[in-house]
């Protein structure tokens, strides 16, 4: 069997623990989980009891977030990590350009080497904070036709949200394993190694490295107790272990460098777990889009599918914003996204089809970044479109976009701002907006 046959195999009909924050439990062995306890004097089966905190022990409950680990061998058990090549990957503090408050946009990243699995393809188009002070985020692509063989990553700078664009995923994970399709997201919290399997030939898409706190649901407020991302639709692992006595390399992205260690064992041997700081899954189709059903465009945070709040309330680090098929039926409305200038810094992506505001340039593995205060919106044929336009109900169909949010400026890397794919003519979408006033 190839590969992609073997991941394919091993992502069919997964088990999963479905909720959000809750504490979950899994054991790949019945009775390898400790009862009434987390650290007995002898853990079941000859295990290593190891607890994995994603916030400090002492976090308000709400905000605790934590795991514990019934491996066959504990992390500590492994030989120094040195340095190895950072690649295409680049970490807050970004200082290699100046930050632009131009308007841009990049088409899709090039095809990759032979040979280049998530990790080699991951590269970094920008982003802000300080990934050492634990705030800001970073915005990374990554583009792949190979799975990691032989080998584990980690990032201790933060979380990561993947968001496939172009092929599955196979995600094992110290917790188990979780398919990411393109529509789908995963999130990998910080410090957790996993091993990206491709499902097929090629594999596209974006990550948000979130420095940040971890990201939690949005509150609703007058919503009520339901709608937008549900809860129960984010779908953790099960436990699931491999017992591999060989090298295995072990990659941690460590304050911006990648570090290297050559483990004699897979660490991706935790027999069973419990706890709320686990990796998770979710279909963005599952999500419960609200709008208007009388006048105007609400402000795309009702599209909020997870947030990064920062201290200040209200004003995230960082927000994933899902731009999911919708019904639009506002009397007397602009119903595209309004013109826009915002303090927020706004990295828009695209999953599928196209977006309601931009009616071509803006594809598939594309992306565009409106920096702080930077004026955008919908462009000149998109604009005379929807104010011509019959304002009977319409259904928004064909396209899957999202948007990386941010509170601080968000500073491109020298390669992106140097990439060929970078689009030299942005601008000239929103050229020949005609004058209308009649005094
Ligand atoms: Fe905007």
């Amino acid at each position: 069997m190839s590969g992609i046959e073997q991941a394919r195999k091993a992502a069919e009909g997964l088990a999963h623990s479905s909720g959000f924050g809750n504490e979950h439990s899994s054991e790949a062995v019945p009775g390898a989980l400790p009862h009434g306890r987390n650290s007995p004097q002898r853990a079941p089966l000859g295990l290593y009891a190891e607890q994995l905190s994603g916030s400090a022990f002492t976090e308000p409950r709400a905000h605790n977030r934590r795991s514990w680990l019934y491996r066959i061998r504990p992390s500590a058990a492994h030989p120094p990590f040195v340095r190895t090549g950072n690649g295409g990957i680049r970490t807050a503090p970004f200082t290699e350009t100046v930050p632009d408050p131009n308007r841009l946009r990049w088409n899709p990243l090039p095809e990759p080497a032979p040979g280049t699995d998530f990790l080699a393809g991951l590269w970094t188009v920008g982003g802000n904070g300080d990934a050492t002070q634990r705030t800001g985020m970073a915005i990374h692509l990554y583009h792949a036709n190979s799975s990691m063989e032989d080998r584990v990553f980690s990032d201790s700078d933060g979380e990561l949200l993947i968001v496939p664009e172009r092929g599955g995923l196979l995600l094992r994970t110290e917790f188990g394993l979780l398919r990411c399709e393109p529509g789908h997201i995963a999130l990998i919290p910080r410090g957790v190694r996993f091993r990206v399997e491709l499902l097929d030939a090629t594999a596209r898409g974006y990550v948000c490295e979130n420095y940040g706190q971890p990201f939690q649901l949005p509150d609703l407020g007058p919503i009520g107790a339901n709608g937008l991302a549900n809860a129960r639709d984010f779908l953790a692992p099960v436990a699931a272990y491999e017992e591999i006595e060989g090298p295995v390399e072990v990659v941690n992205k460590f304050c911006g460098n990648l570090w290297s260690a050559t483990y004699d064992h897979s660490p991706l041997d935790v027999v069973a777990w419990h706890g709320n700081h686990v990796p998770y899954v979710y279909d963005l189709r599952r999500f419960n889009v609200m709008g208007t059903i009388s006048y105007d465009h609400p402000d795309p945070s009702i599209f909020t599918v997870l947030t990064s709040p920062s201290d200040t309330p209200g004003l995230a680090g960082v927000d994933f914003v899902v731009f999911a098929p919708r019904w639009l039926v506002g009397e007397d409305t602009f119903r595209p996204p309004y013109f826009h200038r915002n303090v927020m810094s706004e990295y828009m992506g695209l999953i599928e089809g196209a977006y309601d505001a931009k009616a071509e340039g803006f594809v598939p593995g594309g992306g565009s970044l409106h920096n702080m205060m930077s004026a955008h919106g919908p462009d000149r044929e998109t604009f005379d479109k929807a104010s011509a336009a019959e304002l009977k109900p319409q259904k928004i169909d064909d396209g899957l976009a999202f948007m990386f949010e941010t509170r601080w400026p968000v500073t491109a890397t020298a390669q992106a701002a140097a990439a060929d794919h970078l689009q030299a003519s942005y601008d000239d979408v929103w050229q020949g907006l005609q004058r209308h006033f009649r005094s």
